[in-house]
Parts: C-alpha cells; structure tokens; sequence
C-alpha cells in the first residue's frame, strides 16, 4: 500500500494518477498530508459529495478563490446566493444561447488563427492557437472585445489563476493577482452603464440595490477565469490524444462526427481541472465513510474519470469509442460547469478546422510533450509540424 505520507505535492503535479489508483484502492476518502486534504477519489463518492452541498459546501473559511476574486462568487457559495449570482449569466452561456450566437465565432476565430500559421512548417498550438482562441471568443461572448486585446486578456488570466491558487499566502501571487483585478475593475465596470454590454448582468430581479457591479464582479472573474484557461487546456489535451493515437484520429478524419466523442474522451482522460474544493460539515459521510467535521475536502473528478469501477479495467487508455457514465471534468451538481457547451462546441469546431486546414498536421518527434499539474492539468506545450 502506498504511504501518502510520503508523496509530495511534485509527485502529484508529475503524474497523479498512479497515485490515484492507489488511493482509490484504500478507501473512498483518503487524507493527503501534503496538501492538508481529504481526497474523495472515487466515481461513486465524487458523484455523491457534488450532489451534497449540504454535507460538503462550497464556500470554505480563508478561500483564496474568494481573497483573488474580490468577495463570494457562484462558485464558493451555496443555495440561493449561489444561484442568483449565476442566473444573470445564463442568457450567454445556455446551449440553445451559444448555438444561436457561437459556432460562427468559434469558426471565424479558428479559420483566422489558423491563417496565421498557414505558411509554416511548425507551431506551438497551446500558445499559438488554444490560449488566443478561448481568450478571443470569450471576449467575443461577453462582448467586452473593443476593450481588450489578448496580451491583455493573458494578463488577467495569468493573474487570477494566481491568485485562486494560492494557499501559500505568496505575496508574489497577490500582488500579480491584484493587479489583475485592478484592470479588470477598470476596464469593465463603464461596461456596465445602461446599454452597455454587461448591463444585463446586474438588472435582473436577483442583483441587490446596494452596489449590484461589486456582487457581481466575483462571479464575472470567475467566467473570465474558467473561460480564458479550461478550453485551452481542454483543447491542448484533446489534439494531443488525437495526434498520439493514430487510429483514433483516423476514425475521426473519415467519420467527423466522431469528434465530439473525441473532445470528451479526451477530457475524461485528462481532466482540465482536476480537484474541486469544499467544507466538512457536521454528520459528513461518502459512501458510508464518516469524514472530519471542519476539515476540507477535494473532489477529485479526474480520480473519477480513471475509476476501473466506473469505466473498466483499461479506464487509463484513451478510447473514443469508449461507452460508460457522463465522465465528470465539467463536475455535476449545483456546481455544473456554466461553460461546458460553450466549450464543448468551441472544443469540436477548433480541433475539426486545425485538421481540415493541416491533413498532415502530426506530433513533432522531437518534442515531447510534457502534462502538469493536478489542480490544473494540461501539456505544458504542444508542438507539431504542420505539413
Ligand atoms: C473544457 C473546459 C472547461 C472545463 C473542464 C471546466 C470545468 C469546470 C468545473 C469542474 C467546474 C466546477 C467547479 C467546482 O464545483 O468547484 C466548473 C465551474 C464553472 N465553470 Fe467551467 N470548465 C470549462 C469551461 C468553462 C468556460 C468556457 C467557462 C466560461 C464561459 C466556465 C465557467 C465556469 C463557471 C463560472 C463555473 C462555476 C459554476 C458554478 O459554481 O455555478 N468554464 N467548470
């Protein structure tokens, strides 16, 4: 049996899952020292405590999603609260919304992206065509593009990714994080005078009318936050899988509808964002396993998408053909990611044009690819030749 006491929070950014595995085998909650945790690793208990906000909520004491954002947020609160702060975004993010509005972006920006590369033999496609098209199409989406650019977008995404991170209390990271949300604040808050762009957010029966942008404002970083990061780490992970099997890409060169089971496959194998933090309360159990009252606790979704209960002995291997439950990396519950269609469709469409425009766009050999992270996890560069 392993000895968590002796695992790192290195080893867990390496390479978690055989880490996982281990702990799935010992119990459905296991503490890890190194991050002073309850890990809830497997399919059944991760469903289970997403489902319970009663026995596992999301807002916890000293958050620093919390301290990056400025204040509570849809995500690090619970019930009413939780709702009535994510209700105003709903007009933007709904799937019939973004299949109104998004797959002519999706494809404008893609097509765009994807001429810049057209006289090349190679790219970097994290930071050469992922990273610019999420930053661009959510700019596009909250229709906050006359105002920012993606240096600037970068700037922020890099900033409150910082911040939100950071349980070391690095001043470093707060001053980044800061900084911002200083131009943020700036740059945003005339977007929300009557007629502008971000009005909606704050006109809508649930916002107070004591100060409506400062209630807000938490819940619009953290769509700028999930927007800006997770599909392009979605989307690196996903191209990646493809460009490394080569049957499977195969499949989904001659049968394009396959793409979709593509992207999620991919994003069950490697989970964009792996760890979901919550509260103990009082009486916590996962299946039937009684918890520390006061002591937090991590969903681990990505532990669950590689659950051999769930998804079978070859649950590690990568297999767009796969049939098994709803992996959970858009998470489920109260908590259900408000972007995964705006993802999902943005994820399909980009990785569908990069292989029309480069039929022979392959991994290069030279360059291997390098995943991190276990909170966030993606290739840390994905580098290909184009032709
Ligand atoms: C592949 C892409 C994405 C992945 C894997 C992903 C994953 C997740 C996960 C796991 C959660 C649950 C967090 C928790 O319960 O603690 C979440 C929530 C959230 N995501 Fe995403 N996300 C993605 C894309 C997006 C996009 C494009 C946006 C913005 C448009 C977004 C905005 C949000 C927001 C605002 C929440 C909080 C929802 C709530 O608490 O009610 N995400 N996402």
């Amino acid at each position: 049996m392993i000895d968590v006491g002796s695992i790192s929070v290195t080893d867990l950014e390496q390479d978690p899952y055989p880490i996982y595995r281990e702990l799935r085998a010992m119990a459905p909650a296991v503490y890890m020292p190194c991050l002073d945790v309850w890990m809830i690793v497997r399919y059944a208990g991760v469903d289970e405590a997403s489902k319970n906000s009663d026995a596992f909520p999301a807002h916890v004491e000293r958050s620093p999603t919390d301290r990056a954002l400025g204040g509570v947020s849809m995500m690090t609160t619970d019930g009413e609260p939780a709702k009535q702060r994510r209700r105003p975004f709903d007009p933007t993010f709904r799937p019939r919304a973004v299949e109104a509005r998004m797959p002519a972006i999706f494809d404008r920006v893609s097509n765009e992206l994807l001429d810049g590369l057209e006289q090349r033999e190679s790219a970097e496609l994290v930071s050469e065509f992922f990273e610019p098209l999420s930053l661009l199409t959510l700019a596009y989406a909250l229709e906050i593009d006359d105002v920012v650019d993606v240096p600037t977008l970068r700037r922020w995404f890099s900033g409150l990714a910082a911040g939100v991170s950071n349980y070391e209390d690095d001043p470093a990271k707060i001053a980044l994080c800061d900084a911002a949300s200083d131009e943020i604040e700036v740059l945003l808050r005339p977007k929300f005078d009557r007629g502008g762009s971000l009005a909606h957010l704050i006109e809508g029966p649930d916002a107070p009318d004591d100060d409506p942008i400062s209630w807000i404002m938490p819940s619009l970083k953290l769509v700028l936050l999930g927007g800006l990061q997770e599909p392009a780490h979605g989307g690196a992970t996903v191209a990646y899988c493809l460009l490394a099997n080569q049957s499977q890409l195969g499949m989904v060169r001659s049968s394009p509808e396959l793409m979709a089971a593509a992207v999620e496959e991919g994003l069950r194998w490697t989970a964009p964002i792996g760890n979901l933090l919550r509260g103990i309360n009082p009486g916590a159990r996962v299946e039937e396993m009684p918890l520390p009252e006061g002591e937090r606790a991590v969903i681990v979704v990505s532990s669950a998408n590689r659950d051999e209960e769930a998804f079978g002995s070859d649950a590690d291997v990568f297999d767009i053909t796969r049939q098994g439950p709803q992996h959970m990396s858009f998470a489920t519950g109260p908590h259900y990611c408000i972007g995964h269609h705006f993802a999902r469709v943005q994820l399909r469409m980009a990785i569908s044009r990069l292989l029309e425009r480069f039929p022979d766009v392959r991994l290069d050999p030279e360059r291997e690819v390098v995943f991190w992270g276990h909170e966030y996890r993606s290739p840390t560069e994905l580098h290909v030749d184009l032709r």
